[in-house]
């Protein structure tokens, strides 16, 4: 395939141009699917310019691992719940982690080959990120996947055998830079499988979205690393898209969440639980209004203007179809109706917006935090479904709660504010909630999906 090969940076670099269209088009709901479609033809015109530029194929193995793969992929696409796609995505950044590592040895062992400083210092590199992403990303999956064996790990001992583990590695690596010694090479890649382990197995399942988008962006590194050992461009470009955007998602998350990166990975999720025990004895003292789904139905259809604010408990109850049918009765009503989305609703970039997209509910009536946040004071209801610390005031006129400065959905600005959960009791950051005991708020004990299909029947027996 000479001819071929003499042409594959050109095709590289549209595939390249493809993945950067990719990304673009992955920045909205309403560009999403021509995102996909573009990135699905550079990855296609990558594999394809690979297999036919390689210098001596194996054809048969490469064919036979195309077709494996392909099959596994479309089984898994077409069969995957979209509640499960948070550990499906560890998954996959698991088999990236373990290619670079296959890939490193491979190279290591090619006999015949003198690896130089630079090429040694890629190896060592590439190798141990894709040891480390991929004992972290298979554990990142055993956790979201709530499996046995992936239990959370505590005790005094866990930093010092993360440090000790860390710089074996480095000192290993470095001997396997320095003497070239292939042995060293080895127990530094067994450490870094460890060391991938332990860093991840103390943090709680919770913070596991920001750790699955940090193994996103290493996974990334570790495949530019590797493109550098392959001598292949495109392996380079994509890894560097990938690990740039990872690193740029992690960091908007713990933006976000208010809490820095270093917190989120080596703070545990103690810090965040601990706000649940300072906050319950206040609770008693407070007043709050309680309602009926029928009072609510009512109170909705005679507004002239309605923002819902979904939250997880809209996902843990599995209510947005049913929140699309009371979206749909009061269109039908004339009432002015959107969604608010804030930017960490939910335990997942986007749990919010893949939820509504599922149910059907048009792009044009949701809105991001920034995009909606200056229309609150003009609202008539607010309904808050299963939402909490995204619509916590104290993130804005408390300097000593934890989440002070998160930034949040103002839905406390509304005229009424309705709130659908199933108790008082706290949310993800375990703090209490002004929102839910002022005067003009009503709460609506239950579950999301019953209360919603509550509110829905009693507009439409009230005529509307
Ligand atoms: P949360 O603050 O966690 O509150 C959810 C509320 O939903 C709970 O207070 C719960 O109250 C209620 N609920 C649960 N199941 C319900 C059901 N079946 N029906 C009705 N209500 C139900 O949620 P949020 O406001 O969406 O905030 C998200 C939090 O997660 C933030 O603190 C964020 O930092 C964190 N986080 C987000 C992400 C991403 S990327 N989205 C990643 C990690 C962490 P009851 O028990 O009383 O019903």
């Amino acid at each position: 395939m000479q001819g071929f090969a003499q042409y594959a940076d050109w095709f590289y670099l549209i595939g390249a141009v493809l993945f950067i269209l990719t990304l673009r088009g992955l920045s909205g709901p309403k560009t999403a699917i021509m995102g996909n479609r573009y990135g699905m033809a550079g990855m296609a015109l990558a594999v394809v310019t690979t297999f036919f530029s390689a210098p001596s194929p194996v054809v048969g193995l490469i064919v036979a691992a195309m077709v494996a793969g392909a099959a596994i992929g479309i089984y898994r696409a077409k069969t995957v719940p979209m509640t499960q796609m948070p550990e499906t995505v560890a998954m996959m950044h698991s088999l990236v982690g373990l290619s670079a590592v296959c890939i490193a040895i491979a190279a290591v062992l090619h006999t015949g080959v003198h690896h130089d400083g630079v090429h040694r210092f890629e190896l060592f590199v590439g190798c141990f990120v894709g040891a480390i992403t991929f004992t972290a990303s298979v554990f990142a999956y055993g956790k979201l996947a709530a499996k046995k064996w992936a239990k959370t790990v505590k005790g005094a001992w866990v930093k010092p055998t993360q440090a000790t583990l860390f710089f074996a590695m480095l000192a290993f690596g470095a001997n396997y830079f320095i003497s070239e010694d292939i042995n060293s090479f080895y127990i530094m890649t067994a450490l870094a499988l460890a060391l991938g382990y332990i860093w991840i197995a103390p943090i709680g399942g919770g913070d596991m979205p920001v750790v699955v988008s940090l193994l996103n962006s290493f996974s990334g590194w570790a495949a530019a690393g590797i493109g550098f050992t392959l001598n292949n461009s495109m392996l380079i470009i994509a890894g560097s898209l990938v690990g740039s955007s990872g690193a740029i998602l992690s960091y908007v998350m713990c933006k976000a969440m208010n809490r820095s990166l270093m917190n989120v990975l080596f703070g545990g999720f103690g810090a965040a639980a601990a706000g649940a025990s300072v906050d319950t004895g206040e609770q008693k003292q407070k007043n709050y209004r309680s309602g009926s789904p029928e009072d609510a139905g009512f109170l909705m259809s005679n507004a002239s203007s309605v923002v819902i604010v979904p939250g997880y408990g809209m996902a843990q109850g599995r209510a947005q179809n049913a929140v699309k049918e009371l979206y749909n009765t009061l269109k039908a009503a004339g009432v002015t109706i959107r969604f608010a989305i804030h930017p960490v609703a939910g335990r997942m970039p986007g749990h919010m917006n893949v939820l509504l997209a599922e149910a059907d509910v048009p792009y044009d009536d949701i809105l991001e935090m920034d995009e909606i946040n200056s229309d609150f004071a003009g609202t008539d209801v607010v309904l808050v479904i299963g939402a909490n610390d995204v619509v916590n005031p104290a993130a804005k006129d408390d300097a000593s709660s934890p989440i002070y400065g998160m930034p949040i959905l103002e839905a406390y600005k509304a005229q009424t504010v309705m709130v659908i959960k199933r108790s008082m009791a706290t949310g993800y950051a375990g703090l209490d909630n002004d929102l839910f005991y002022l005067d003009k708020t009503m709460m609506i004990f239950g579950d999301a999906k019953k209360v919603v299909e509550e509110m829905t029947k009693a507009i439409n027996g009230s005529g509307h």
